[in-house]
């Protein structure tokens, strides 16, 4: 069956009152907050919610978050995966606190970056680690150490990155582009700002296309691959049978470092995609939830990768500017990332709240099936998507040329309206430790409504 588009517009203004009419706090906050901050928000993307202004928020505590106009929500974008673990669980809360009270930043270690350090090994199989206050940052200094391994080794041809087509891994300036339907790399339509010609830094080439890959690398001029394992920021693209297997032995080839980001894709289990399917990278990094929502950014490297950082800090006088920041790795990310990674992220917790999102999942088959609507779903781990597509994509560039964004931001508001958070820019939602399966069949009860008011 397919959209009314005249119901929708029509459904869509309804929405848009509606929302305005249950908000008025949120509203005066937001003129009053327009006098001092730019686009009347903190940060810019807080104004990209699908509402004409942002609900402001009074508190959250687990799969929870109320706003100051008194609803309550059913928080499925958990910050969009910063939350992932749930909003305020009480032990990191109480490790953050008490953290807090003994100092929080010194640009010295505290034990528990031996036990963090000793704690990612175990999972992701990478003998050394460092930290960042995001993941922009870690993949950022793991791009920059890489090209340093080169240049000391006194390799000038490679100066290049390999990225894939429509992926998202933070502001870092090197995949930040894209590569036409003519196959032109070339500045991607929404990042601001840059100087330099993306083709100067890197290649992008689409996911899941083996030629493609063995093309752009055997010129031998690329210092890394940086790749999602699965991509998730154009809908959720599981990778062909066999395209990491090809993505590996090709990067060996043509000796080129691999490095996986696990960001988003934390969410398949403790080791992320790389521990469950058995995956080799030179380098992981992540972030995001992995601090319960205290800034953090992880970058991990293998025994081989790490000798060959010596000499790069041995060349350079003092310290190595260009990988660092003085609050990075301090002692309150340290505590919060003990505590999430012993008491939270734990293998009973994935298999929980996998079920759960499994269920999700479900629900949402459920009413595409009943209203034979062409759109599909995809679920990793604890996070499931859904995309206005028949046939799911198989690289980044089929999705991106089949988003509708007049029924994006329709569902997302209508969700939103009935007390569902659904994250913006995707229609992706998150499932944590306290997610019930009352909130996710809540979840499914309000779909089901708001696609029937637009057939
Ligand atoms: C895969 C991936 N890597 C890195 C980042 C950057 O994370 P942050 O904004 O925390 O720096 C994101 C953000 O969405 C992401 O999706």
């Amino acid at each position: 069956m397919e959209i009314n588009r005249e119901k929708l517009k029509q459904q869509h203004a309804k929405e848009l009152k509606m929302f305005e009419e249950n908000h008025p706090k949120s509203k005066a906050l937001y003129q009053e907050a327009s006098n001092y901050l730019l686009q009347g928000v903190p940060l810019n993307w807080m104004v990209r919610w699908s509402s004409a202004y942002p609900i402001t928020v009074v508190e959250a505590k687990g799969a929870h978050l109320k706003c100051v106009d008194g609803m309550d929500y059913i928080d499925f974008c958990l910050g969009d995966t910063g939350s992932m673990v749930g909003h305020a669980v009480d032990a990191s809360v109480k490790a953050i606190s008490e953290q807090v009270k003994k100092g929080t930043t010194f640009m010295l270690p505290t034990e528990d970056a031996t036990w963090v350090g000793k704690e990612l090994q175990r999972r992701f199989g990478l003998k050394y680690w460092q930290f960042t206050t995001s993941a922009t940052d870690a993949n950022r200094f793991a791009l920059r150490m890489a090209r340093a391994i080169f240049r000391a080794k006194g390799d000038t041809k490679r100066s290049k990155v390999l990225a894939f087509n429509f992926c998202y891994h933070g502001s870092v300036d090197e995949t930040l582009g894209m590569v036409t339907p003519e196959g032109k790399t070339t500045f991607r339509k929404g990042n601001i700002g840059q100087c330099i010609d993306p083709s100067v830094m890197t290649k992008f080439i689409e996911w899941n296309d083996v030629d493609a890959l063995e093309e752009a690398l055997k010129d031998e001029d690329v210092i890394a691959v940086i790749c999602e394992p699965v991509m998730t920021n154009m809908g959720i693209i599981h990778p062909d049978p066999g395209y990491h297997d090809a993505l590996r032995a090709l990067t060996r080839k043509y000796g080129t470092y691999l490095l996986i980001d696990e960001t988003h894709t934390i969410c398949t289990g403790i080791g992320g995609y790389t521990r469950e399917y058995g995956l080799e990278p030179d380098i992981i990094t992540a972030g995001k939830t992995l601090a319960s929502g205290i800034p953090v950014g992880i970058w991990g490297v293998s025994e081989e990768f790490g000798k060959l950082c010596q000499p790069v800090f041995d060349s350079v006088y003092g310290f190595a500017k260009g990988v660092g920041g003085t609050l990075a790795a301090n002692a309150l990310t340290m505590a919060a990332l003990r505590a999430t990674l012993s008491e939270i992220l734990t293998e009973d917790y994935y298999k929980r709240n996998i079920a759960l999102a499994t269920r999700f999942n479900e629900g949402v088959q459920s009413v595409i099936k009943e209203f034979d609507l062409p759109w599909n779903t995809k679920q990793l781990g604890l996070r499931t998507e859904y995309w206005f597509k028949k046939e799911p994509a198989r690289n980044g560039a089929e999705a991106y040329y089949h988003t509708d964004l007049e029924l994006d931001w329709y569902m997302h508001l209508a969700s939103l309206n009935r007390g569902v958070l659904m994250t913006p820019f995707h229609n992706m939602a998150l499932i944590c430790g306290s997610t019930t399966e009352a909130d996710v069949d809540k979840h499914t009860a309000v779909f089901r409504e708001i696609v029937q008011n637009i057939l």
